[in-house]
């Protein structure tokens, strides 16, 4: 007797599932997101296919890449463009994500001489190859459809033509007929579904635009992180022209490299020197300032740590912190008052890493607590010097993760001495190695109390 159909509904926004269809999901509330779905088919195992292998046996080599020429893009891809991968790609309006893509799109076209889709969904022909023009990637392999059909677009890509598809953005176009309209659930989920299909039938990298939300998430279902292979994020801050790419998931790559470009005339440009972002090298003797190398994945960045020490009025002195967790500032400020025996109470303490910097690698423990105790003594700190250590609760300092690529960093940009834990092993001649045990010897050394 064939078994009974059953339909059952699913949220594409939360994955609520139930047999009734309502018009707003009683789990997450959003409205026109259950859609119908038929039971899967009970799963049948044949028996001459073993269900699971031995991991040893299976043959697998690093996938090949495309890089894409554009150095900061393929770091953060971990090495470039995987064929048959999907990336999807976030950020706020006019940060920039058409321009980039378009500059990735000329450039995999010029390299490899293949033909590339760029695929607009959001601009005219005309507007797409005037930017192309403008910012130099026009190229005679780069193929542009503009429009918002992309059963149409992708027609000559089933023909096998094409090496790379650019998708701008994935909620302008619609798929199978017309089924709805751009942008609504429902469409963005097939758009996503139709390119990674076809990039991996294919097997040809494919790049998808997507609009994120007020509150900084890529706007349609959540599915659609789930869907692709990678997830970059394109920020960048206020009113500055530097964009920051990150990646957000990555299953070819790892998620903790930083890519910084500058937005310019002729499109965006990388930067390569990142510590000159954040650090205006006046490292000028002011009381209550550190210097430090974080890391930002494999990136180190130059920062400076800022501290003010200010007599307090109030009954409970304030803390306050930017760039640094509070809860951080004031667990340092409670060792430097115990283990060192400097009076933090009687004062108002302020943290801030210039140039709105969040650091929050541990090796910023050691110079913020420098920064707090030449504030609270207010005596500068010697110039020169970077701080690299974590602290502990009972004021020992404790080594930091990649030690040489920071004081590499640190002797580059002209630092003659680096403050690190004694239990660092590091050998490195560039740069003058103080190492410290404990935070009250690190601080007796650098900030005389006089
Ligand atoms: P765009 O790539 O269209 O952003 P998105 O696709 O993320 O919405 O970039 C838009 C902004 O970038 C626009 O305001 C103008 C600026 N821009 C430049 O400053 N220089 C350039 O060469 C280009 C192409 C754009
Ligand atoms: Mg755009």
């Amino acid at each position: 007797m064939p078994s009974p159909k059953i339909t059952r509904y699913v949220c594409s926004e939360c994955g609520y599932t139930t047999t009734t269809k309502t018009g707003k999901c009683p789990s997450c509330s959003s409205w026109g997101t259950l859609i119908e779905q038929e039971a899967p088919p009970p799963v049948q195992q044949s028996a001459d296919t073993p269900a699971v292998k031995v991991i040893n046996a299976l043959d697998v080599k690093a996938p090949p890449r495309i890089a894409t020429g554009i150095g900061e893009l393929d770091r953060v891809l971990g090495g470039g463009l995987v064929p048959g991968g999907v990336v999807l790609i976030g950020g706020q309006p006019g940060i920039g994500k058409s321009t980039l893509l378009l500059q990735a799109a000329g450039s995999v076209a010029k390299t490899y001489g293949l033909p590339v889709l760029y695929i607009s969904g959001e601009e005219s022909d005309a507007q797409v190859a005037l930017r192309a023009s403008r910012i130099n990637v026009a190229d005679g392999k780069l193929y542009l459809y503009s429009g918002a059909n992309l059963d149409d677009a992708l027609r000559n890509v089933d023909g096998g033509k094409f090496s790379f598809i650019v998708l701008d953005s994935v909620q302008a176009m619609t798929t199978g007929g017309d089924s709805g309209w751009p942008g609504t659930v429902t469409q963005v989920r097939a758009v996503a579904q139709r390119v990674v299909d076809t990039a991996r039938q294919h097997m040809i990298p494919a790049v998808v635009i997507g609009h994120i939300t007020k509150d900084g998430k890529i706007a349609g279902p959540m599915m659609l992180e789930h869907m692709v292979d990678t997830v970059l994020s394109f920020t960048g801050e206020g009113y500055s022209s530097y964009r920051m790419l990150r990646a957000v998931k990555n299953r070819y790559g790892s998620t903790d490299e930083l890519g910084v470009f500058e937005m310019t005339e002729s499109g965006l440009s990388p930067v390569a020197d990142k510590s000159g972002l954040y650090w205006n090298r006046d490292d000028g003797a002011v009381a209550g300032v550190a210097m430090t190398i974080a890391l930002e994945g494999s990136t180190p960045l130059a920062a400076e740590i800022q501290t003010l020490a200010a007599r307090t009025i109030f009954q409970y002195p304030r803390r306050t912190s930017r760039g640094i967790e509070l809860n951080r500032f004031q667990l340092l400020t409670a060792v430097i008052e115990r283990r060192c025996g400097i009076a933090t109470n009687n004062h108002d303490l302020y943290i801030n890493v210039a140039g709105g910097l969040t650091l929050q690698d541990p090796s910023a423990d050691l110079p913020s607590c420098a920064a707090i105790a030449s504030a609270l003594r207010n005596v500068p700190l010697a110039a020169g010097t970077c701080w690299l250590g974590e602290v502990g609760l009972a004021g020992e300092i404790r080594p930091v993760t990649r030690i040489d690529l920071r004081l590499k960093e640190a002797a580059r940009l002209g630092f003659h001495t680096a403050v690190v834990s004694s239990r660092e092993k590091v050998k490195f001649d560039g740069i003058k190695i103080v190492r410290v045990t404990h935070i009250d010897g690190a601080l007796r050394g650098m900030v005389s109390s006089t």
